[in-house]
């Protein structure tokens, strides 16, 4: 084994080894997958912090569960599209296994185990990082962060209300504004009463609800022509069915169908919603969208997705109502709502509005010693000052003062402290205002 390392070691001398940016790296990154140097990490960090400040102000307490699961868990309930992506593999006690391609499923799971007895509605909100075998392209990556924010145990409309808030609230601490993104939101529910006054069959709904699905990514005709093919519809009804979609808001519907017994009553719950949006002046954000199916197979009632207004980016963010799936994975039957929302389109979107801080390392002091005769006193003093919370670093090799200058500007210390043996004799250091370059002696006691 000794041999076979050092021959790796001569075959790949140390900076074609250890330098991630040189193609001839014996290892390179998997495609899809990113590292987070800690120049991206700080954006990462900085996405986090927003959503979980948002998801407390609205009293969601954070969770997590593991990244592998029971393969079982996402076969039926996430639906065809992610099954197809997942991470599988059989593990050493022959189990059949997946790398968790989205959250729900795990929230359904450990909400079966544990709901009852817990006061309702449960708000809970996690950051998972979930992996999908997609083809990598702007936006989607095979793994992402995402922020998951649910509300269990509420079968109201202004549950719906509340999470789609959460999702807006949270692209709003980052410095986005109405002018920069929107909800689209429509309801399965009324989808499907209004399809059904189309002339779709109730077998054919499916089918239906994958052409919707479909309508923005292919031309109208061929849209046509599923919904005759695979909807039933004749070639009048199916040209209704289009307008009425490709229409915003819900005049066109209302006017057309609203009368009905079973269309009126269904356009109560969006009513409802946008009028609690309004109502909290988050308004502006929100457009009734009934193009908006959502490709996951769980969802019952109201969906949604926010996307940029210039429609240059995939959705930042989507989610709905699934009010049947804590029930599907054997838990108490509970109505639910909940929304995920990546950070590979909201960092991209973050970038191209100018909202991404720079940035800057900092540290609140650099210790240099005069000589290394001064490196226990400089020991001293860092250990004290680090437990009264500050940062502070130091050369750890023995370096002129010249260089370990030079060293604190490049790591950000708005203050350097120097010792040297006349320091030492007075019992002070001599500080140095890094950003005014004021110099004044400070008593080692009163540091
Ligand atoms: P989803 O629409 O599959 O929903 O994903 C939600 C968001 O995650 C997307 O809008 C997108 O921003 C991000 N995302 C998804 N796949 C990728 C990818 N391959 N690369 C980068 N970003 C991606 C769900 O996952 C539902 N479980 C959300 C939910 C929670 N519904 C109810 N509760």
């Amino acid at each position: 084994m000794g041999e076979g390392v050092l021959r790796v070691v001569e075959l790949f001398p140390p900076t074609a080894r250890f330098c991630p940016t040189m193609a001839t790296s014996a290892f390179s990154r998997l495609p899809g997958f990113r590292d987070f140097a800690p120049e991206d990490f700080a954006l990462r960090s900085h996405i986090f912090d927003a959503w979980r400040q948002t998801s407390r102000r609205y009293g969601f307490l954070e969770y997590d569960g593991p990244p592998l699961e029971l393969l079982d868990l996402y076969v039926e309930k996430s639906g065809e599209e992610i099954v197809g992506q997942l991470y599988n593999f059989v593990d050493k006690g022959d189990r059949p296994v997946a790398l968790r391609p989205e959250m729900t499923p795990s929230l359904a799971r450990i909400l079966g185990d544990r709901s009852r007895g817990m006061a309702k509605p449960i708000r809970w909100f996690s950051i998972p990082q979930l992996f999908r075998y997609e083809r990598q392209q702007r936006g989607r990556l095979r793994e992402h962060f995402q922020l998951n924010v649910d509300i269990v145990g509420e079968a109201s409309v202004h549950a719906d209300a509340e999470v789609v808030a959460v999702g807006i609230d949270a692209l709003r601490a980052l410095g986005l504004t109405s002018a920069d993104f929107y909800a689209r939101v429509s309801d399965r529910r009324l989808l499907s009463v209004v399809l059904g006054a189309c002339g779709v069959d109730e077998t054919r709904l499916p089918a239906a609800f994958a052409v919707v699905d479909k309508l923005e990514r292919q031309p109208r005709d061929k849209s046509h022509e599923r919904l005759m093919a695979e909807a039933g519809l004749d070639a009048d009804a199916a040209n209704g069915a289009l307008d009425l979609f490709e229409a915003k808001g819900l005049a066109a519907v209302t006017q057309r169908f609203g009368h009905r017994d079973d269309v009126g009553p269904a356009l109560e719950p969006l009513h409802e919603y946008v009028k609690a949006l309004e109502a909290m002046g988050l308004g502006d954000y929100v457009e009734v969208d009934l193009g908006i199916v959502r490709g996951l197979a769980y969802y019952t009632g109201i969906v949604f997705e926010l996307f940029d207004r210039k429609g240059e980016l995939r959705a930042i963010c989507g989610g709905g109502r699934y009010d049947r799936l804590l029930e599907l994975v054997g838990g108490e039957p509970l109505p639910a709502v909940g929304f995920g929302m990546g950070d590979v389109v909201l960092g991209e979107l973050l970038r191209d509005r100018g909202l991404v801080p720079e940035y800057k390392r900092d540290l609140d002091y650099y210790i240099v010693v005069v000589s290394e005769e001064q490196r226990p006193q400089a020991l001293s003093i860092a250990h004290r000052l680090r437990e009264g919370g500050a940062r502070v670093a130091y050369s750890l090799g023995e370096q002129s003062v010249g260089k370990q200058m030079k060293a604190a500007q490049k790591e950000g210390a708005r203050e350097v402290l120097v010792i040297g043996p006349d320091e030492v004799a007075r019992g002070c250091v001599r500080s140095r205002d890094m950003t005014t370059g004021e110099e004044r002696d400070i008593a080692v006691d009163a540091l």
